[in-house]
C-alpha cells in the first residue's frame, strides 16, 4: 500500500522563541484556522491509503487531535527523545511491509499548486515502484546553506550534498544543474532499509531494536538514546546510488529559519522598512535605527533580535538556553 509518513518530531530550534517544545510551530493554527500539520495531512489524504505520524511525547496528542478530525487510517509512532530523521524514517519503514511505498513529508512546509503537487507525487511513486529512492528538486533562488543540494542530470542524481557552506553553495548556483532538496522523499520501505543498513549499520540495528520493543507505537527512552543522531540526508542520500529526482513545479517554502519566514512574509506584503528590518509577532510600532536586515521576534515569554544572515545560528542559542535550564 501507499503510506504517507509525516515527520513531526523536530524541535524547530531555528525558530526559537516562536517555536517551542510545548508549542511547536507546525501546530499553531495560523493559516485560516489550520495548522501546517493539518495542511500537510489534507494535501496528501487523497494520495495515500494510510498515515504514519512520527512525533514525540510532547506533541503526539496534538497530532491525534488533527488526525481524529479526518477519516484517515493512521498510526502514531512516539519517540521518547528525538534521534534525528534517519531513525524517524527507519521506524516508519520497520512498521511497514518491505514493498509498501512511503511518501515522507515534513510537517512544516507551505506548498501551493496542488495539481502540480499531485503530478510530482505520481511520478515519484512510479519511480519508487522501480526500486529508486526519490527526492524532489526545487529550483534554487539563492545560495542557501540550510538545505541539501541535488546535482541533477535529467532525473538522475550525480551527487547529493547536504548543507554546504556558503562558498560551495555559490559554486552550486553558478553551475546551474543543482536543485534544492525539498526534504520530501518517496521509496519502498525495504529499499530504504537496505540502504540504511549498508551505509549506517549502527543506526539500522539500533533503530530496529527500538522498533521491535515498541509498546503500541511508544518507543523506549533508554533504547532510543543508543541510536546515533544523524539525518537521513547525511546517512543515506549522500551515499546511495539509487537516488532519482523529480522536478517540483509546485511552489514550495520551508518555514525552517527566520530568513525563510522573512522571505515568505515579504512576499505576502508583511511590513518591512526601507532598510529591510522586520518585526514578527508584534503589532506595536517598532523603529530600527541604524540597523539593516534585522528581525525583531516578539513573543509572550521571550524576544529575539537577530541579523537575518544569522538565521541558521538560532539553534545554538536554543541549545545554550536548554543547557542552562
Ligand atoms: N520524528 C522526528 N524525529 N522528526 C524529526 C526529527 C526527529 O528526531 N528531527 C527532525 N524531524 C522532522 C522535522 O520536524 C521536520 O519536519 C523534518 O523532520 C526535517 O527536519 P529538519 O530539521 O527541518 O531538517 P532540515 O530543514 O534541517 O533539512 C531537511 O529539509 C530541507 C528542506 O526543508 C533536509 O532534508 C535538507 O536536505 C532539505 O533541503
Ligand atoms: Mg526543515
Amino acid at each position: 500500500s501507499l503510506i504517507h509518513v509525516i515527520l513531526t518530531g523536530g524541535v524547530g530550534s531555528r525558530l526559537w522563541p516562536l517555536s517551542r517544545k510545548s508549542r511547536p510551530k507546525q501546530y499553531l493554527e495560523i493559516f485560516d484556522g489550520k495548522s501546517l500539520f493539518e495542511m500537510t495531512v489534507d494535501r496528501n489524504s487523497h494520495l495515500a491509503d494510510k498515515v504514519v505520524v512520527v512525533g514525540n511525547t510532547h506533541n503526539h496528542h496534538l497530532s491525534e487531535k488533527v488526525m481524529n478530525k479526518t477519516n484517515t487510517q493512521y498510526i502514531n509512532i512516539v519517540e521518547a527523545t528525538p534521534r534525528n530523521t534517519a531513525a524517524a524514517i527507519a521506524f516508519a519503514a520497520f512498521a511497514a511491509n518491505p514493498d509498501d511505498i512511503l511518501i515522507i513529508t515534513p510537517s512544516d512546509h507551505i506548498i501551493e499548486g496542488m495539481d502540480d503537487y499531485d503530478i510530482a507525487i505520481e511520478s515519484a511513486v512510479s519511480k519508487a515502484q522501480e526500486g529508486f529512492i526519490v527526492t524532489f528538486g526545487i529550483i534554487p533562488t539563492k545560495p542557501e546553506t540550510g538545505y541539501g543540494y541535488i546535482e541533477a542530470l535529467g532525473d538522475n542524481v550525480i551527487s547529493f550534498r547536504e548543507k554546504p557552506n556558503e562558498t560551495t553553495a555559490k559554486e552550486f548556483m553558478a553551475k546551474g544543474n543543482f536543485l534544492w532538496n525539498s526534504g520530501m522523499f518517496c521509496f519502498k520501505a525495504g529499499i530504504l532499509l537496505e540502504e540504511l543498513k549498508k551505509f549506517q549499520p549502527e543506526v539500522y540495528e539500533k533503530s530496529k531494536a527500538v522498533w521491535e520493543a515498541n509498546k503500541n507505537g511508544f518507543l523506549d527512552l533508554d533504547l532510543c538514546m543508543l541510536i546515533p543522531s544523524i539525518s537521513i540526508d547525511y546517512a543515506v542520500m549522500e551515499h546511495s546510488k539509487k537516488i532519482k529526482v523529480v522536478p517540483a513545479s509546485f511552489s514550495w517554502s520551508d518555514l525552517g529559519s527566520f530568513e525563510s519566514v522573512y522571505d515568505y512574509l515579504l512576499s505576502g506584503n508583511h511590513p518591512v522598512d526601507a532598510y529591510g528590518n522586520m518585526t514578527i509577532g508584534c503589532e506595536k510600532h517598532t523603529t530600527f535605527l541604524g540597523l539593516q536586515n534585522t528581525i525583531f521576534v516578539y513573543t509572550d515569554t521571550a524576544n529575539l533580535i537577530l541579523q537575518k544572515e544569522n538565521s541558521q545560528d538560532v539553534k545554538d542559542i536554543y541549545s545554550a538556553l536548554e543547557k542552562q535550564n
